[in-house]
């Protein structure tokens, strides 16, 4: 009796590996999508990113760095298909983001930055918590920041935006009926707005509704200078879709195929609100921080200021 259990138990967990391990491995088989990172040697530099990659492996770095991007993630660039990693091995998907997402991060900084960053971060990014790999040598630094600039190079376009709708939202830009650069469809967007949403993102769309009180994760605030890069499409879509694991609504809920017109709001009340909130944006000028690609620019290695140990590691020997 107690043996028919056993083998019982045994059979239900090799069937669960089999279904969950064994039948996705021999099953799943993606084609390679033509966008996997190139690993050439870059002569200009003299390093090799293929070694970088190991040293990456080596230090850890995906214990904190991810490398795919999700429907709800914004200013990671676009989104990640199965095939992209079919020559990444081992892949370096990662699990946690205590730092950003790297999986499109090539050319988003210079060189010099992202050097300068792995020798100190708080050098470049005050208050980073990412510690401090200066203890690599020349070659491997060299070689790890050639890395990080591939990340993402083998995309079809060029990785310029860092914001970029799926697919199917580019197209919609094409049956858009509403003229979103006009003050009058701002206008009618406000009023949908008031309705809406300002119980969640407030009157000015600070994100301070009464309703965010009590939302874990907080309603956007529209004031913020890094949403004038938001496109149309873009907004459409974060309308149209909500952001997973956050109570922002899908607007567009209740579209069918036959009725596409459908929806909570219909797809001209949308365009509206896009109207709407690309006026809330304000000028970078009051946010100017150092991680701004123009400033930085301008920033040389030998400038940055020289840490002593004392500087960046707290006192030992008590609180
Ligand atoms: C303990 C966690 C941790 C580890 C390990 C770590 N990082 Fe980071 N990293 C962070 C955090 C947090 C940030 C965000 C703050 C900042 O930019 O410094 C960051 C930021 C970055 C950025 C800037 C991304 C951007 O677009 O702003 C790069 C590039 C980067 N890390 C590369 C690396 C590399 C390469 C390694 C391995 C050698 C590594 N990190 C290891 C936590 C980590
Ligand atoms: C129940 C509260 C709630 C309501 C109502 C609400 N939102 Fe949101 N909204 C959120 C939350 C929470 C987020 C997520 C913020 C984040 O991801 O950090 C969000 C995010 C967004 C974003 C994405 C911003 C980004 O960073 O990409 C847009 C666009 C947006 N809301 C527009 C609207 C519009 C337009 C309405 C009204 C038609 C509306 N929201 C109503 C809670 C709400």
């Amino acid at each position: 009796m107690y043996r028919a259990g056993a083998l019982g138990v045994l059979i239900t967990f090799f069937l669960i590996i089999w279904a969950t391990v064994l039948m996705p491995m021999v099953l799943f088989n993606p084609k390679p999508s033509g966008n996997g990172n190139v690993y050439s040697y870059d002569e200009k530099a003299h390093a090799d990113p293929a070694r970088g990659r190991r040293v990456f492996v080596r230090e850890g770095c995906f214990y904190c760095h991810t490398q795919f991007t999700r429907l709800q993630d914004r200013g990671y660039g676009p989104l990640v298909k199965a095939g992209d990693y079919v020559f990444e091995t081992p892949h370096q998907l990662g699990t946690a983001r205590t730092g950003p997402d790297l999986t499109n991060e090539g050319g988003k900084f210079p060189s010099e930055w992202q050097k300068a960053h792995l020798i100190n971060p708080r050098a470049v990014k005050p208050g980073s918590i990412m510690p401090s790999f200066s203890y690599l040598s020349d070659k491997d630094m060299n070689d790890l920041v050639a890395y990080i600039q591939t990340l993402g190079n083998g995309r079809e376009k060029k990785v310029t935006a860092y914001v970029e709708a799926p697919e199917e939202y580019k197209l919609a830009l094409a049956t858009k009926t509403v003229d979103t650069n006009s003050d009058a469809a701002a206008n009618a967007g406000r009023g949908l707005y008031i309705q809406n949403c300002a119980a969640c993102h407030g009157m000015e769309g600070l994100g301070n509704g009464p309703n965010s009180i009590s939302l874990e994760k907080k309603p956007a605030n529209f004031t913020r200078p890094f949403y004038k890069q938001y496109p149309d499409d873009f907004w459409f879509y974060r309308i149209t879709e909500g952001v997973p694991g956050t109570r922002m609504p899908r607007w567009g809920d209740g579209a069918t195929l036959a009725d596409p017109r459908g929806g909570i709001l219909t797809p001209e009340q949308r365009w509206y609100l896009v109207a709407y909130l690309k006026t809330l944006s304000k000028d970078r000028d009051r946010e100017e921080t150092v991680d701004n690609l123009r400033q930085l620019n301008k920033v040389k290695v030998e400038q940055l200021p020289i840490l002593t140990k004392e500087q960046w590691e707290p006192p030992s020997g008590g609180e």
